[in-house]
């Protein structure tokens, strides 16, 4: 198969197993081209995308820009803060305009969960969700398989723990699904607090001790906590203190050099440092943070590419 078996990427639910090989595929193709002196190619001089974003990012708007640059695509940025979103247009409206001065494919990243299912059922495009609210983050997924299978190869048998806030957490969720596709073994871990009673129902061990879930995984995928989905710094009602937190669940050198073997280390981003994951351990030679950057470009342009194939 050389096409994808849907027009949208709205979660790792619209994807077949194949569909998820493939686009890793195709990454590995263009993070070679990325990685070229002339790191363009022009596949997609035809296509006019838009990156609508109407929450922060840093690495998600810039590596889908670049991303599509790289493709030759023409690109428009939006911004929810500078827009006339600010005076009281809708959702719905503001993406018809958008569509109005002939754009192709939406790519979207929305704090309510299930904003590009309702966009998909009101315009006529193409949508990639770029993270909506604590639903699903699809290509931060795609992005963590690459670079796990960079480093592991086969993802097949191996033993993933996804840890701290899985409530708040639209990576785990996308994590879960896709790895779960791929063959691998999903072990959530945190708090009582942080991990929601139905993630069980998705195939996943639950744990709460960090250091038996070290001991047991291949990667630990570090989730930051997230403060702004919990009322802020003053009000952290899901666990006593940072520092608790910390104490607890946080990954440190010496609790990785109690291991009998390194394991790898990934978190997605933005990481509060001293708090689920130690400066030293993010800066180690067995975290590929920064490599799961890089790779969000190759990713996001197999899945820019192959969704422009399905137009
Ligand atoms: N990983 C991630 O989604 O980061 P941003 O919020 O900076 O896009």
């Amino acid at each position: 198969m050389n096409h994808l078996s849907t027009r949208h990427l709205t979660g790792i639910r619209d994807l077949q197993e194949q569909d998820i090989h493939l686009i890793l595929k195709t990454a590995s193709e263009f993070k070679e081209v990325i990685n070229r002196p002339i790191r363009k190619v022009p596949s997609l001089r035809d296509l006019t995308i838009a990156n609508l974003f109407f929450e922060n990012s840093t690495r998600t708007r810039l590596s889908f820009e670049l991303a599509e640059k790289r493709l030759s695509a023409d690109v428009v940025n939006f911004s929810a803060a500078t827009s006339s979103v600010k005076k009281g247009e809708t959702l719905v409206d503001t993406v018809n305009n958008i569509l109005a001065m002939k754009v192709d494919l939406v790519v979207m990243r929305h704090p309510h969960p299930g904003a590009p299912h309702y966009l998909k059922s009101q315009v006529n495009t193409q949508i990639v969700n770029a993270g909506d609210g604590t639903h699903e983050h699809p290509t931060q997924a795609l992005l963590d398989a690459y670079s796990m299978q960079e480093r592991l190869g086969d993802l097949q048998g191996k033993r993933i723990a996804i840890v701290g806030d899985i409530r708040h957490s639209r990576v785990a969720i996308s994590n879960i699904l896709c790895l779960q596709k791929l063959g691998a073994s999903v072990r959530v871990c945190g708090p009582k607090t942080l991990i929601p009673k139905h993630i069980a129902s998705l195939g996943v061990e639950v744990s709460h001790d960090l250091d038996a879930t070290l001991a047991w995984c291949d990667v630990a995928n570090m989730l930051r906590i997230q403060l702004e989905r919990q009322g802020g710094e003053e009000m952290v009602p899901y666990f006593p203190s940072l520092r608790e937190y910390q104490a607890r669940f946080g990954l440190t050198s010496e609790r990785l050099n109690r291991l009998d073997r390194a394991i790898t280390i990934m978190h997605p981003g933005p990481i509060n440092r001293g708090v689920e994951i130690s400066s030293d351990v993010a800066d180690s030679e067995h975290a590929i943070i920064l490599d799961q950057v890089e790779n969000g470009v190759a990713v996001r342009m197999a899945v820019i590419y192959l969704l422009a194939g399905v137009r």
